[in-house]
């Protein structure tokens, strides 16, 4: 079954599209058949692998403008392994959508068509609490929450947590947590850590990853339109997406095992 994953935070600039990018890389690198498909507006998923649709063309967003509409005709192939990207719409404007329910990604991103060709579905959502980032909640299985390890980020990871209860209270009851995500870490910064342990005590420390270090040459391989993994391989941002896609892996693995004393 393909499994699909939103990356969220109500913060701008937490890491969302960076991770979005380098974990599809590390994804597709290592077999998983990965589609990104990129619902923030400023398209920073789809550059980050050097995608930009030419004016007219499919995008991700015309799920919402435009009825009956097959995602396929969007999907890109990219010059990474096992990458392909639904673009963003950067001249998206929400209030032009014509279907604005809470179903409208799921009944893409669901059909067999989509089951066939990937394993993975990341989604890059907008921190903007609009209909683009409660649709991707009620189409994903699972949460990763990236956040810079500050009181302000903490409270955005809050503000993200009422809408996550709120969803799988209602539409999607199969929604969970995978991880709460430091980025941009520094592990000798006595603010970072007290920041990751109120998040630890607040929703549980088995939730929080390792997380990813400040790396310059993430922002670099952005410029650069390559994911880190290619542009430079030997880089603590590449060792730390692979450790986040070793976690991820466990996650997976353990949620997909039958329960140890499931009654037979
Ligand atoms: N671990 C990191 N080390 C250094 N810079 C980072 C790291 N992660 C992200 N960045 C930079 O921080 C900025 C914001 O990240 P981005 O992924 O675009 O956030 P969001 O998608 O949440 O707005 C970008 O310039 C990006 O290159
Ligand atoms: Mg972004």
């Amino acid at each position: 079954m393909t499994t699909i994953l939103a990356i969220s935070n109500r913060k701008g600039g937490s890491g969302k599209s960076t991770t979005s990018v380098n974990l599809a890389a590390e994804c597709g690198a290592r077999g998983r058949r990965t589609l990104l498909v990129d619902l923030d507006t400023q398209g920073h998923a789809g550059l980050g692998f050097g995608i930009v649709p030419k004016r007219d063309a499919p995008t991700a967003h015309h799920v919402f403008t435009s009825p009956d509409f097959d995602l396929q005709a969007a999907i890109r192939p990219t010059a990474f392994a096992g990458v392909s990207v639904a673009p963003a719409d950067q001249l998206f404007d929400g209030s032009t959508a014509l279907d604005r329910s809470v179903s409208a990604l799921q009944r893409c991103l669901r059909s067999p068509e989509i089951a066939a060709r990937f394993d993975l579905v990341i989604l890059d959502t907008p921190p903007s609490l609009d209909m683009i980032l409660v649709n991707a909640l009620a189409a994903a299985d699972g949460v990763l929450v990236p956040m810079i390890p500050h009181a302000l980020s903490a409270e955005g990871v809050r503000q993200l947590a009422r809408l996550f209860f709120r969803i799988a209270t209602t539409v999607n009851s199969d929604l969970r947590v995978v991880g709460l995500l430091p980025v941009m870490l520094n592990v000798h910064t006595n603010h970072h850590r007290e920041t990751m342990q109120d998040i630890a005590r607040e929703f549980g420390i088995e939730r929080v990853l390792t997380g990813i270090r400040t790396d310059i040459r993430l922002a670099e391989a952005f410029a650069v339109r390559k994911p880190i993994r290619d542009y430079a391989p030997s880089s603590r941002g590449t060792t730390d997406y692979g450790l986040l896609t070793d976690e991820l892996t466990a996650f997976w693995q353990a949620d997909a095992a039958p329960a140890p004393h499931a009654a037979s």
